[in-house]
């Protein structure tokens, strides 16, 4: 049985293990829907990027987990704990962090349209970095940083032009995004130049992110040449020094048999010899370089457990395989069409001889977690996982058709540990008036 997550096993009562736990002991345990993730790989990934970040750039390198991928306070212990940063995109992620008595100092706050609410809780919280989005914003967060007589660290969110999901990758569409300042129209340039007039703002550097789910190296080459030399051009024009560059996240990872991602510490080898010939040839020093995977980290760890409650064999078209979850849980395929290969835990050990429909039990057509599901013969009662739902799941769940939440177990050297209670009735009303 091909799986495409090497911390997967069958044991010897034919049931799917996850870090050598048996899903069918958790799904006892905890009941379902469930959102099962594998610590011991989380923290493995977490380690194998801060190693390759560290050897590829001298020690001079950091990343910070994007945790928009999946925000819990147990998520930003680990972090912390293995001694990387954060991105945050909000003041509910903030708060998670600051919560879990996560290092202000790493946090990086990002968002194209942060309140001044927000701005003011991240000031007054001594947050290490504000990536700045927009030219009101940095007028913003000067004059907050001032009523509060501190300096805030910046950078500013570059938009380098380039656009990874294309075919071939190419150079123009990006200008199209909510997001950061425009480097072909001169808008990043002449933003950057604003800050030296900002008193209580100290610039630190720049920041781009190209997209999500990447399979490519080459875009993420690209745009570390541009933004080099962009970092050329602020200095040359402001005589300002750039001290950090960070360079976002997108690493792709495997839902179905037929992705093929790369290894991390390739791809941070390939960008760090750009990075550095690039210095080398514009003459200036390498900055520190950051990083802001989610994906990557946390969706190969996850997978969510449902129980069958209905086959529906419609003659001649499909056979609909209903789970007790669906699109509250998991609202990937519903917005994105995105795909995902499901095990039945307790017949791991069969062949997956048949094709079925997995669909959700909302009210909504489009309630598909997978659309063609290779599964061994499915009955009434069996134990479905979908695979690979680490990142972006729970993280966009919600309570449509008034479903609670699922909880979030981790499983780590063999034993199991609840980090996220299962929402109750109760919690779906307590803030109805
Ligand atoms: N940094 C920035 C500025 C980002 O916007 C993102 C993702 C990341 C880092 C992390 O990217 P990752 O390594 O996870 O690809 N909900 C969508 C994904 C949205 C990603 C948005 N930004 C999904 O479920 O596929």
């Amino acid at each position: 049985m091909a799986f495409i997550s090497e911390n997967l096993a069958v044991n010897e009562r034919g049931h799917l293990t996850i870090g050598g736990v048996d899903v069918m002991t958790l799904k006892e345990k905890y009941g379902t829907p469930l959102y099962v993730m594998d610590e011991d790989l989380i923290r493995q990934n977490l380690r194998t990027y801060r190693d390759a970040l560290n050897t590829h750039y001298n020690g001079n390198g950091l990343c910070q987990f994007a945790s928009k991928a999946f925000c819990t306070k147990y998520m930003c212990k680990i972090v912390a704990e293995e001694g990387l940063g954060l991105d945050v995109v909000s003041g509910g992620e903030l708060y998670t962090a600051l919560s879990a008595g996560f290092p202000a100092e790493k946090i990086c706050f990002h968002g194209n349209n942060k309140t001044k609410e927000e701005l003011t809780f991240a000031i007054g919280h001594d947050v290490g970095t504000i990536v700045v989005d927009h030219q009101y914003e940095l007028t913003q967060i000067d004059a907050i940083a001032e009523s509060m007589g501190k300096i805030q660290n910046v950078i500013f969110r570059v938009k380098p032009g380039i656009d990874a999901h294309t075919h071939d990758f190419i150079m123009t569409g990006q200008i199209d995004s909510k997001f950061g300042f425009a480097l072909e129209t001169g808008e990043a340039l002449s933003a950057v130049g604003l800050v030296k007039d900002k008193k209580n703002l100290c610039y630190k550097g720049l920041h781009c992110h190209i997209g999500s789910q990447i399979f490519d190296v080459e875009p993420f080459r690209e745009t570390a040449k541009v933004m080099m030399n962009f970092i050329k051009e602020i200095k040359e024009q402001f005589n300002l020094e750039t001290e950090e560059l960070d360079l976002g996240g997108g690493f792709g990872i495997r839902y179905v048999e037929s992705d093929d991602p790369i290894p991390c510490d390739k791809y941070i080898e390939a960008v760090s010899l750009e990075v550095k010939e690039q210095a080398q040839k514009l003459s200036v020093a390498v900055p520190r370089i950051l990083m802001e995977p989610g994906r990557s980290i946390v969706a190969p760890a996850g997978l969510t457990v449902y129980e069958v409650g209905c086959v529906k064999e419609i003659p001649g078209i499909r056979t609909y395989v209903s789970v007790d979850g669906g699109m509250a849980d998991n609202p990937r395929y519903i917005m994105y069409g995105a795909e995902y290969t499901a095990v039945l835990a307790n017949k791991a050990d069969q062949n997956a001889e048949y094709t079925y429909t997995v669909a959700g039990k909302c009210c909504e057509s489009g309630d598909v977690l997978i659309e063609r599901a290779k599964l061994p013969e499915v009955a009434v009662g069996d134990t479905l996982c979908v695979l690979a739902t680490g990142a972006y799941n729970y993280s966009m769940a919600s309570n449509y058709n008034r479903i609670p939440r699922p909880a979030v177990v981790m499983v780590s050297n063999g034993a199991d540990k609840l980090v996220v209670k299962r929402e109750t009735y109760e919690d779906l009303i307590k803030n109805d008036l």
